[in-house]
């Protein structure tokens, strides 16, 4: 392994109890990552602009234990929620190696997503995030100074979920190794803002609530079906090309080639699921329609506007600020109809974390 980052427990001046608190934000891909090895390791790099007001705010309270097994109580708007604990029971697990003291206390997890429940918004992305940053604060509060404390939250909420990996950084956040990007590799993100065009820097994101609920494919299920999968090495292959071409287009403010691969990409993921076996459309019809609209206001006006997709029904709606104003009208008449109770999140690249 190339960063480790592994601590002993005697690193730590452990206190009895306690609590911190973190906000971890959502993120957008624009070169997808589908497809994994072992130990959450991608098949290929993505890249990807973290979002503003879809965000987790969690608060850990911790205590010392008092039996032999950890115990983990997650609590969702003060709700307490039973399904949720083996999941950040195995994350725990997972990150043992890291987080020793994991094994000497018992947690509560509060959390609140900005983001209506069950709109179809994944929160794995936003919620491992902002868990990772609250471990980090524990390290910190026990003492331990990390002078590479973000690299080990993106490391650590990586293990939980991918793409939360690239939720730690403002901007444009690139993960996975790409000999395109010095420093790129696949155990945790970096950032590659620096690298990008103004016009990007305040994209807008607005988020089209095609079909709320829970995702019909989990992203789990999705990443296996890529092990199997007779294209997939074209479909990495392809990545790396898009990236490449795509780091170039946000360097040079070149809108018409980001368009061109950001939807390829979109298109190129749903091709993946479409051809897998087992095989899902997770498109609705308003998707279609939606990207159709999209398309042919784009050819009406010349405007600057895209899609993209998560693994399920809802669009993401990615145009420039300073066309923001034409947008929101062609949004207002013609996207918001298709979406379930006309509903949509409107987000923008964060500049802030
Ligand atoms: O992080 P996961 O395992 O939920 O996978 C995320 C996969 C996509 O959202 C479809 C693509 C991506 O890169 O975020």
């Amino acid at each position: 392994m190339r960063n480790n980052f592994i601590t002993s427990i005697s690193d730590y001046n452990l206190q009895p109890t306690g609590n911190v608190k973190a906000k971890g934000f959502s993120n957008i891909a624009l070169i997808k990552y589908w497809g994994k090895y072992s130990k959450q390791i991608p098949a290929n790099p993505s890249v990807s602009f973290t979002l503003s007001e879809a965000f987790t705010q969690t608060e850990l309270k911790f205590k010392e234990k008092r039996g032999n097994k950890t115990n983990i109580q997650v609590f969702l708007d003060g709700t307490n929620q039973p399904d949720f604990a083996p999941k950040i029971e195995k994350f725990f697990q997972s990150i043992i190696d890291y987080i020793p003291f994991i094994h000497y206390y018992d947690f509560e997890v509060h959390t609140h997503n900005s983001f209506p429940h069950s709109s179809g918004i994944a929160s794995s992305a936003s919620g491992m995030s902002a868990l990772a940053s609250c471990l980090i604060q524990m390290e910190e509060e026990f003492g331990y100074k990390n002078e590479k404390a973000i690299e080990k939250a993106s490391f650590l909420a990586r293990l939980g979920s991918g793409s939360a990996s690239r939720s730690l950084y403002p901007g444009a956040v690139v993960w996975g190794e790409t000999a395109e990007i010095e420093g790129s590799n696949n155990e945790f993100s970096i950032s590659i803002n620096h690298r990008i065009n103004p016009i990007f820097q305040d994209f807008q994101d607005c988020i089209l609530l095609i079909h709320k609920g829970k995702k019909r494919v989990s992203s789990t299920l999705g990443h296996q079906l890529m092990n199997e999968h007779l294209f997939a090495e074209q479909r990495f292959k392809q990545a790396h090309q898009n990236l490449k071409i795509l780091l170039k287009a946000l360097e040079q403010a070149d809108i018409d080639t980001f368009i061109r691969i950001v939807e390829k990409e979109a298109l190129s993921l749903h091709a993946m699921m479409m051809t897998s076996d087992p095989y899902f459309i997770l498109m609705e019809p308003q998707t279609v329609k939606a990207i159709q609209e999209i398309w042919r206001f784009r050819e009406e006006t010349g405007e600057k506007i895209c899609f993209t997709l998560d693994a399920g029904a809802n669009v993401h709606v990615l145009y420039p600020k300073q066309s923001e104003k034409n947008i929101l009208t062609f949004i207002n008449e013609r996207l918001k109809s298709l979406c379930e109770n006309q509903e949509m999140l409107m987000d923008y690249v964060n500049q802030k974390i």
